[in-house]
């Protein structure tokens, strides 16, 4: 899988911009994986909500595709603790990165809402959602979309987490904040998918900056 990653990289016109663009020919053919990332997780100031989440019971739910953010959804819940959940569809998505590719492009721009296999049945028990996602096309895989258009997260505390190659949160975390129109949000944190693995320092210190590093 690792290599699956290293086969390309993408080139996000600016980063900085919530729109970034994910330009598949770039993916292919563009930027070497060992140029500088600016990898910025994003600490925000201590807040009532995180004080409120610190004391509740943590669900950390995430989709990857390739194994980056369920390995960065992994490194939260050694910190964090609580339960994990993956989103799966009903129908996977091909292996073949190419093939994954246009699926998911084509997904978006019909407005699809894929079919997904997971349940949440006990969604109540949880104060505080850690929702993650690679960044697909700018945002959030559509499966989320079906997700959070299904389960209702008003009054959870909601923190997003993203691994990309380039783009960030994109536009993610306007959509996220569509979708959970009555949840409230910490930072979150995002981070290459080729750099997950040496991402520990930065989550642990995210984590901390959140009030939500369990006692240990
Ligand atoms: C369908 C698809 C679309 C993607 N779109 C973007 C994008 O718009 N911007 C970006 O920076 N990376 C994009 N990527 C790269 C992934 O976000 C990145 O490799 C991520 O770490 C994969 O996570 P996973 O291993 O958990 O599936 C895309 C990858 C795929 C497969």
């Amino acid at each position: 899988m690792t290599k699956k990653i290293a086969k390309f990289a993408i080139h996000a016109r600016k980063f900085d911009e919530a729109r970034a663009e994910f330009s598949r020919r770039a993916v292919l053919k563009g930027l070497a994986l060992g140029a500088v990332a600016a990898v910025v997780p994003v600490f925000g100031t201590q807040s009532v909500f995180a004080a409120e989440a610190r004391g509740g019971k943590v669900l950390i739910l995430y989709f990857s595709h390739s194994g980056n953010t369920r390995r960065l959804a992994g490194m939260i819940h050694e910190r964090v603790g609580g339960d994990m959940v993956e989103l799966k569809t009903v129908k996977p998505y091909p292996e073949d990165y190419d093939a994954v590719v246009d699926a998911a492009k084509q997904e978006q721009q019909a407005g699809a809402r894929p079919e997904i296999a997971t349940e949440l049945s006990n969604l109540g028990d949880y104060d505080t959602v850690f929702i993650g996602y690679p960044n697909w096309w700018g945002t959030l895989p559509m499966p989320f979309f079906t997700l959070l258009e299904r389960y209702d997260l008003s009054g959870k505390t909601v923190i997003p987490f993203c691994t990309h190659e380039g783009s960030r949160f994109g536009r993610s975390e306007t959509d996220l904040k569509k979708l959970c129109p009555k949840a409230r949000f910490l930072e979150g944190f995002e981070v290459r998918g080729s750099r997950v693995g040496s991402a520990g320092e930065d989550v642990a210190e995210w984590i901390n900056g959140l009030g939500l590093s369990k006692s240990r």
